[in-house]
């Protein structure tokens, strides 16, 4: 036991070490410029794809690492990632730009480029142009060996969960409680679908109607948005109602005036161990986003594959070899 621990801090730190931000540097010289024109094309377009992208991102990153394993598509043989029960409408645009980038960088610098890096990447360019921080990301990883809809429960989190349960899973993920946070401001962006919060403004308990946390007036807009969620099923609110398209700090100001969309939201200010991260976070733009640049360069690294412990994909929704 003794001479193992530092045997398995060297592999650790091994593994980091061959991530560099200027892998691509000698192999792949316009990897930068092709992915930021790529989801600059996308973004502009279809403004749904920032929000898409960092979701997908972290649901790739807690199922088997940052590894990609998320973007391989189910056959016959096997139900992958994607797929599983709580995958929860990942937007089919995350996936639609991924694809694209990978297309233009296998016409410039074939079978070099991982699509694990595009993901890393493009997340991080993507949200530096919505309004949010600007953080290093280092390359390296390699395209995950395994994607299974079975490995996915238990390794995300969900909206039944209790604070306590989420804590314990970002733990076991690496991260401490300012850092799930500071990750939390993600949901200044994006959309999430009526029947993800429906529990809380209609029918919500015997004596309430609604929650009792949530803003009266907004609980009116979101019961009239969500009128019809049980025949219409593709209907959705901003996740922030002030400011929804821009990465800001609005996310934990929303917070304490009632203005949180989902259960976890609210569960963020209510909980003594999180509000006074909320607090600061919407009290100071400048600390959230130095929290949520560390905290993306940590998550960008979880459980990376490199060397033979993976592969580069020539298409990212299939594995190079037929029998995996
Ligand atoms: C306890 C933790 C969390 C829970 C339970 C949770 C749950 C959810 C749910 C239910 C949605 C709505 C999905 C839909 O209806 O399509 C959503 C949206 C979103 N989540 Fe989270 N989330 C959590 C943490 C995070 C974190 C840490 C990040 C990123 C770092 C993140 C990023 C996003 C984004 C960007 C969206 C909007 C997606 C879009 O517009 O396509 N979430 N989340
Ligand atoms: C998961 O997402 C994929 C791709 O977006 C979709 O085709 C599939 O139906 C989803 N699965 C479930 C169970 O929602
Ligand atoms: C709320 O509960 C009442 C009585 O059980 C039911 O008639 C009604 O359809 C419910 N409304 C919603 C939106 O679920
Ligand atoms: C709900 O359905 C009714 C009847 O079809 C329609 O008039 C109304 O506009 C719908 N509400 C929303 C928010 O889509």
């Amino acid at each position: 036991m003794g001479f193992l621990i530092p045997f398995l801090l060297f592999l650790a730190a091994a593994a980091d070490a061959k991530l560099t931000p200027d892998y691509y540097k000698a192999t792949c010289p316009d990897f930068e410029k092709i992915i930021r024109e790529t989801i600059t094309n996308k973004q502009l377009t279809t403004p749904t794809t920032a929000a898409g992208v960092l979701r997908l991102f972290i649901h790739d990153c807690f199922v088997e690492g940052c590894d990609a394993s998320l973007l391989i598509a189910s056959n016959s043989f096997n139900t992958a990632e994607r797929d599983a029960d709580n995958n929860l409408s990942l937007a089919g645009d995350a996936f639609d730009v991924i694809t694209r980038a990978k297309v233009a960088l296998e016409l410039s610098c074939p079978q070099i480029v991982s699509c694990a890096d595009i993901v890393a990447q493009a997340t991080r360019d993507l949200v530096t142009m919505v309004g949010g921080p600007f953080y290093t990301v280092r390359l390296g990883r390699k395209d995950g060996l395994v994607s299974k809809a079975s490995r996915v429960a238990g390794n995300l989190p969900t909206l039944t969960m209790t604070m306590d349960e989420i804590l314990t899973l970002f733990a076991k993920k690496g991260f401490t409680t300012q850092e799930f946070v500071a990750l939390m401001g993600a949901h200044t962006i994006g959309f999430s679908h009526c029947k993800e919060f429906t529990n809380r403004i209609f029918n919500y308990s015997k004596t309430c109607a609604h929650d009792p946390a949530m803003n009266p007036t907004y609980v009116a807009g979101l019961s009239k948005l969500c009128e019809n969620y049980t025949t219409d099923d593709a209907m959705a609110a901003f996740n922030d109602v002030m400011t929804p398209g821009k990465f800001d700090n609005m996310y934990y100001r929303n917070l304490p005036r009632g203005l949180g969309l989902l259960s976890v939201d609210q569960m963020l200010v209510g909980d003594s161990r999180t509000r006074p991260y909320v607090i600061q976070y919407a009290n100071d733009q400048k600390a959230f986003f130095d929290a949520f640049s560390h905290a993306m360069e940590k998550l960008s690294l979880v459980e990376v594959k490199t060397g033979r412990k993976g592969e580069v994909r020539s298409r990212c929704d299939a594995f190079n070899s037929l029998s995996n």
